[in-house]
This record gives C-alpha cells, sequence and structure tokens, in this order.
C-alpha cells in the first residue's frame, strides 16, 4: 500500500516536512519513487513541459489519464495525485467528479487536485470517497483572468480572501492545500490556520510541504527558472552533450566499435 492521504494529515500534526513533485512518465516516476519522494503530482503542467503548450489550458483530460497510467507503473511507494485540468471540472460538479473519478478507476491515483476556491466541488468529490488536494493563490488555469503569472494575496482585502477561500476548501474535505505564488507571511498565517498540510511553490519556506515542476528541478526547461524555482541537475545538457557526441562518433566511423558489436 502505498503512501496515504491519512499518513499527510498525520505529518501535519508532527511537524514533519515533506515533498512533492511532478511526473508524466513511467522512467521519472521510478526515480522519484526510489528517491523517497512520497507524493508525486502528476501535473497539468504536462502541457508546457513535454507536449509544449505555452500555457496548461490545452491539455485534456485524456492525455492527462494516458501520462498518470504510465506514472502509476512506475511508481509503487508514493501517493499519486491527478491534477484535473482546465474546463474538466468547472463547467458543472457532475462533470467534475466524473472526470476525477477517470484518475482512481482508470489511471492508478489516489488522489486528484484542482485549481480555485471550489468547495461545493470538494465537497462533491469527498462524498463519493474521492480524495482531493487544493490549489489557491497563483492558479495557472486562470493565467488570462489574472493578466499573466503574478503574485495573488499582496493586498490586505486579497489576502483575506485567500485566507477565507482555504479555510473554505478544508472545510470542504481537502487532504491538503497547495499555495502557489503568494507572499511567504500569507502562507505562513494559512499553514497555521489549516489543520491539513499547506505545500508550497513560490509560496516560502513555512508550508508543510513543497513541490517543485521536475522539468524545474533537473534543468530540462526551455524557460528561465522562476525566482522560486532551483534546478538540481542539468539534464537538458547531458542530453545536448550525449546526443552530440554520438552524432560526431556516427559521423566519424567511430560507433559502432569491437565492443559494441556482435560476433
Ligand atoms: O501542474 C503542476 O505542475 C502544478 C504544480 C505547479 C503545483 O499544479
Amino acid at each position: 500500500m502505498s503512501l496515504t492521504v491519512q499518513d499527510l494529515r498525520a505529518w501535519k500534526s508532527e511537524g514533519r516536512r515533506f515533498a512533492m513533485l511532478t511526473a508524466w512518465d513511467y522512467p521519472v516516476a521510478r526515480f522519484l519513487d526510489q528517491a523517497g519522494v512520497p507524493v508525486i503530482l502528476v501535473g497539468d503542467t504536462l502541457a508546457e513541459n513535454v507536449l509544449g503548450f505555452s500555457t496548461t489550458l490545452p491539455v485534456t483530460m485524456d492525455a492527462m489519464v494516458h501520462h498518470c497510467q504510465a506514472v502509476a507503473r512506475g511508481a509503487t511507494n508514493a501517493l499519486i495525485v491527478g491534477d484535473l485540468p482546465f474546463l474538466s471540472y468547472q463547467v458543472s460538479v457532475e462533470e467534475g467528479v466524473r472526470n476525477a473519478g477517470r484518475y482512481l478507476k482508470e489511471a492508478g491515483a489516489q488522489a486528484v487536485k484542482f485549481e480555485g476556491p471550489l468547495p461545493e466541488f470538494a465537497s462533491a468529490l469527498t462524498r463519493v470517497g474521492i480524495p482531493v488536494m487544493g490549489h489557491l493563490g497563483l492558479t495557472p488555469q486562470s493565467v488570462h483572468q489574472m493578466g499573466g503569472y503574478r503574485v495573488q494575496g499582496k493586498t490586505e482585502e486579497a489576502a483575506l480572501r485567500l485566507i477565507d477561500h482555504a479555510r473554505e476548501l478544508e472545510e470542504a474535505g481537502v487532504f491538503a492545500l497547495v499555495l502557489e505564488g503568494v507572499p511567504r507571511d500569507l502562507a505562513l498565517e494559512v499553514t497555521q490556520k489549516l489543520s491539513v498540510p499547506t505545500i508550497g511553490i513560490g509560496a516560502g519556506p513555512d508550508c508543510d510541504g513543497q513541490v517543485l515542476v521536475t522539468t524545474d528541478l533537473i534543468g530540462l526547461s526551455e524557460r528561465r527558472l522562476a525566482k522560486f524555482a532551483k534546478a538540481y541537475a542539468n539534464v537538458g545538457e547531458d542530453i545536448r552533450r550525449a546526443a552530440e557526441e554520438f552524432r560526431r562518433e556516427v559521423e566519424g566511423g567511430l560507433f559502432p566499435d569491437d565492443e559494441h558489436s556482435y560476433h
């Protein structure tokens, strides 16, 4: 049995911090699992980081399910959370529950995540036994409404609104809450007020957990890293170097050599 949402609740009361990372395929899911990462998010950032779109908006539910299935085959210990893509839950609660159910029924996830203050949707999910993670602050699916990827909750009014939304989601039964792109003091306040763990990305060091997008973590992102992100490896450069060396060796007749040939 993999880690459960109840374990995460317990970690909050023990003051235990934890990491979450995104994965969209089998090999990366395997390595994250082997590294002891307890929560793997099949994020809708699939759209930008794997499929080459410029926002998360175009990715479909079918594509998310397809990638989640691969992640589930690779990770046996981590809790797998499927991210609900744009328009898979905003039109009606009924449609949202049906799409969320696909993650558990077809894709091997144990929980789902959605963006925004929709407590009635969170309640509908928990009523049918689907564990749900909330996501407040900078919610990329609303990029056009926010006028870009901007830090949220900067005015007192916006901060109070976000705290109210966090409380409403907690009452509706979310087992954890992602806080993205908010001032660290606000993230601290929400973290202190909630009994479920907060997971920060661009929200400072005081959240119960931290999440990064794995292409940022391993240096495979095309774009310049955001202020909050940190590259722990340079896999993009490794791929370029390996491909260049292979190309040169093939062009120069050096590969395959005797060692890499059958006799
Ligand atoms: O899809 C994603 O990668 C996310 C993280 C930024 C939390 O939602």
